[in-house]
């Protein structure tokens, strides 16, 4: 990547949900993590490892509980109000994980895709009505939908629907929460493109949310890695996928994904030895340290740290085989 700017910087960003008599859930801890503008940057990681909480809390959608991030070198707000996220919606929004949960049944489909420009630009409501049939029409859905409701189109519309809303506004950076993983096979390619395609007219940044880390590897410059709320691993799509570092992430590729989503989640959870841990009672050590086939005496007792890689500074492991 030529002169790569710093657009989004996460700096020990941190998120933890209470749990009864003092525990908590260390859903996000402590992740250091720079995207550059333009940039596509694939986060992957089982079931629970914390993507959604990393990416919702990434753009303030969940307050932090620690920690600061950054968006064009400025510190966003530690707790958003309601002029904060007015503010934002220009510049940052989430395409979420659920097509068939994450739109309202009861509007309809022109009051969805707009909403967001209802509230924030001020649009006279004619012109909001053409720039809601044009944003239908620019991903693939038909302008005369937009007075039906979301259970009138199939999964892959839905999705649709859900790019057309976040992108109305023309952010410059977006979370993609597993755009594709609730999608018929069939289509996820045709998604994929799209999102592509917009990436490139828009000069969208992403953080690109899956568990098919062959999609991931096509669609991202970089790949992130996640375990129990912390980065394993990032570097180079292709390098991360092709000679993976982290014993995590060589399991992770070595596992052959599924392009189906729940075959995929079923998969992991059988081939990588033992259950994700508990991320309530996190102590010292290395997180995958009772799942790791190269676990020694050190990994128990001393966290490791995410640090660049001697002979290759573009990438970056979290083990002691390493640092
Ligand atoms: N609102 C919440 N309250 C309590 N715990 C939560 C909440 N949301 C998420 N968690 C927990 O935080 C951890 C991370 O969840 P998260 O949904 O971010 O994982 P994920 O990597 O996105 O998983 P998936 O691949 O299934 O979408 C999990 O242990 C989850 O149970
Ligand atoms: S630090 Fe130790 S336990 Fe953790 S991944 Fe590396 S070798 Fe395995
Ligand atoms: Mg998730």
């Amino acid at each position: 990547m030529s002169k790569a700017i710093p657009l989004v910087v996460s700096d020990k960003l941190t998120k933890f949900f209470p749990l009864p008599r003092g525990k908590k859930v260390h859903a996000v801890d402590g992740v250091d993590l720079t995207i550059h503008e333009r940039e596509i940057v694939g986060l992957v990681g089982e079931s629970g490892s914390g993507k959604t909480t990393f990416g919702k809390t990434l753009i303030g959608l969940l307050p932090k509980t620690d920690g600061t991030v950054k968006y064009r070198g400025k510190a966003l707000p530690q707790k958003y109000g309601p002029a904060d996220f007015k503010r934002q919606a220009k510049t940052m929004q989430m395409i979420f994980q659920d097509p068939y949960s994450s739109l309202n049944p009861r509007m309809t489909v022109e009051e969805i895709v707009g909403e967001g420009l209802k509230l924030y630009s001020g649009q006279s409501s004619s012109d909001l009505r053409d720039t809601v049939a044009s944003w239908l029409s620019r991903v693939g859905l038909e302008p005369d939908y937009m007075s039906r409701y979301p259970h009138e189109f199939s999964g892959g519309q839905r999705q649709r629907i859900g790019i057309a809303r976040a992108l109305i506004l023309e952010p410059e950076f977006v979370v993609c929460d597993e755009p594709i993983s609730a999608l018929d096979v069939s289509v996820q390619a045709q998604v994929v493109n799209l999102l592509e395609e917009l990436k490139q007219s828009m000069g969208l940044t992403l953080l690109f949310i899956a568990h098919d880390l062959s999609m991931v590897r096509y669609i991202s410059d970089r790949m992130a890695v996640m375990y129990l709320g912390a980065l394993a691993e990032i570097g180079p799509a292709h390098d991360v996928f092709f000679s993976p570092k982290h014993p995590y992430t060589e399991i992770l590729i070595a596992s052959n994904p599924e392009p189906d989503p729940e075959l995929e989640r079923k998969r992991l959870s059988t081939t990588i030895t033992g259950e994700i841990p508990s991320p309530v009672d996190i102590g010292a050590g290395c997180r995958f340290a009772g799942r790791c086939p190269h676990s020694m005496d050190r990994c128990r007792v001393e966290t490791p740290l995410l640090k660049p890689l001697a002979d290759q500074p573009d990438r970056y492991v979290a083990c002691h085989l390493y640092n």
